[in-house]
């Protein structure tokens, strides 16, 4: 491993494509893992076993995905002949909030406290074991909070005291077409969701298709306003008014 800089690698990699970027965070770091979401975030999961076969992948599993989104997870671990690590939420404060405000508060109350239960503190629990994560954010997902996120960024949100987190977003600068080909030309297997008009893939209650023409993340909560759209997960990625 070689000492890593943070303001020389953010320089370093502006602009950059996701395998440049995974090198750089594959080279530098040994306790890295790939966050992968069970859509088109596998082609994260392709790139790095070209460079480094012993990358350590988790999901966050919700209790709420759809049953393709499972089978596409356990499709990519054996495709890959991966490990991949399924992080569940804490029976206690789940068992507490669900019957307190049913299975469904997120429609009246927004999504943020079954967000916060059901992926949030499983990741916070996961990242505290990590020098660095690895996510499949890009530009194009969300002009509104994913336009001006880094190539590579200091974690403020899941940094601990005296402990930094680092975090890389190789396919920042990707389009939602460049990741396509990608899957196509290098037939990479993907979420059968995807072929039923599904382009972003979150929980089963909060994601639905979207129409021809309409953005990617308009069939996430889609009741709530664009500006909000991020459950916890990249914190950072929203703006607090002034
Ligand atoms: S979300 O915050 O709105 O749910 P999105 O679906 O756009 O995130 O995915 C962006 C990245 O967040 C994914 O590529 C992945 O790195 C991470 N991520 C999102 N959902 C999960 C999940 N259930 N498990 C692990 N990582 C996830
Ligand atoms: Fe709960 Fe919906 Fe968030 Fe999934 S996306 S954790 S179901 S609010």
């Amino acid at each position: 491993m070689t000492a890593f800089d943070l303001i020389t690698a953010e320089s370093e990699l502006q602009g950059k494509n996701p395998r440049t970027i995974l090198k750089t965070a594959l080279a530098h770091f040994d306790n890295i893992a790939i966050s992968f979401s069970g859509a088109e975030d596998v082609v994260l999961i392709d790139l790095a076993l070209q460079i480094r076969k012993d990358i350590q992948v988790f999901s966050l599993d919700t209790g709420r995905l759809h049953p393709e989104t499972y089978r596409f997870i356990d499709r990519v671990r054996k495709h890959y002949g991966i490990a991949i690590e399924i992080l569940s939420p804490d029976y206690v404060s789940l068992e507490a909030f669900i019957k307190e405000k049913g299975l469904f508060s997120f429609y009246d109350e927004g999504h943020q406290q079954c967000c916060g239960i059901r992926k949030v503190e499983p990741l916070k629990r996961k990242l505290a074991s990590l020098d660095a994560w690895i996510t499949g954010q890009r530009k194009d997902q969300s002009v509104d909070t994913r336009g001006d996120i880094p190539e590579v960024q200091l974690d403020a949100g899941f940094s601990g005291p005296g402990k930094q987190l680092i975090k890389f977003n190789p396919l920042l600068n990707w389009s939602s077409a460049q990741v396509w080909d990608y899957i196509e030309a290098y037939q990479v297997p993907f979420n059968d969701l995807h072929q039923h008009g599904y382009i972003s893939i979150g929980c089963e209650p909060c994601t639905r298709p979207v129409l021809p023409n309409q953005h990617e993340r308009a069939g996430r909560w889609w009741w709530e306003e664009a500006t909000k759209k991020e459950c916890g997960l990249h914190g950072g990625n929203v703006k607090t008014p002034e």
